[in-house]
């Protein structure tokens, strides 16, 4: 299985992204459970970009409680429009942070983290069911690319799974 979704590190950023469009579809296209595919997700997010933290918050009456990841120990709850995840959630839309000491009310889960991207994902009645948090320990790592080919990707994943 994982042989099967590896993503060569000698690709660059737009070649992994596209070979990640590829792949997605197929990776949570067979298995109903929500929990088994974004940890799977996460899993194949990790694998391929290295990122230092990615993972899931998951809409849970009013907090978001943290879901499947990969990367160190993270903050288990936060509140509706606190830190970057609670404002994704509050004003519906995806968050570039290239330097977190530029973003007021940002939740340090770790002094490492330095610059995040943050998705929201939706259900059918277009309200926030979770986001998608990915944190660099590196000013400036996430960039429009990213968020060009994240955005796709979120869209993919809330069909796929919440709708
Ligand atoms: N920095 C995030 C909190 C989540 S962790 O970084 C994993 C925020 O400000 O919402």
């Amino acid at each position: 299985m994982s042989e099967n979704f590896f993503i060569g590190s000698s690709l660059d950023k737009k070649s992994k992204y596209e070979n990640l469009l590829s792949q997605l579809p197929a990776l949570i296209a067979n298995e109903p459970d929500l929990i088994a595919n974004l940890a799977n997700l996460s899993a194949i997010f990790h694998q391929t970009f290295k990122w230092w933290w990615v993972g899931f918050y998951l809409v849970k009456d009013d907090q978001l409680v943290l879901g499947p990841f990969q990367g160190p120990v993270a903050c288990t709850r936060i509140s509706f429009g606190k830190g970057v995840c609670g404002t994704a959630w509050k004003e519906k839309r995806s968050f570039l942070v290239p330097d977190v000491n530029n973003f007021s009310g940002h939740i340090a889960c770790s002094s490492i983290s330095v610059s995040e991207i943050v998705f929201p994902l939706f259900n059918s009645s277009s309200e926030v069911v979770a986001v998608l948090d990915i944190d660099s320990e590196k000013f400036g790592f996430l960039d429009e690319t990213d968020m060009q080919y994240l955005e796709q990707i979120a869209e993919i994943i809330s069909k796929s799974l919440f709708y």
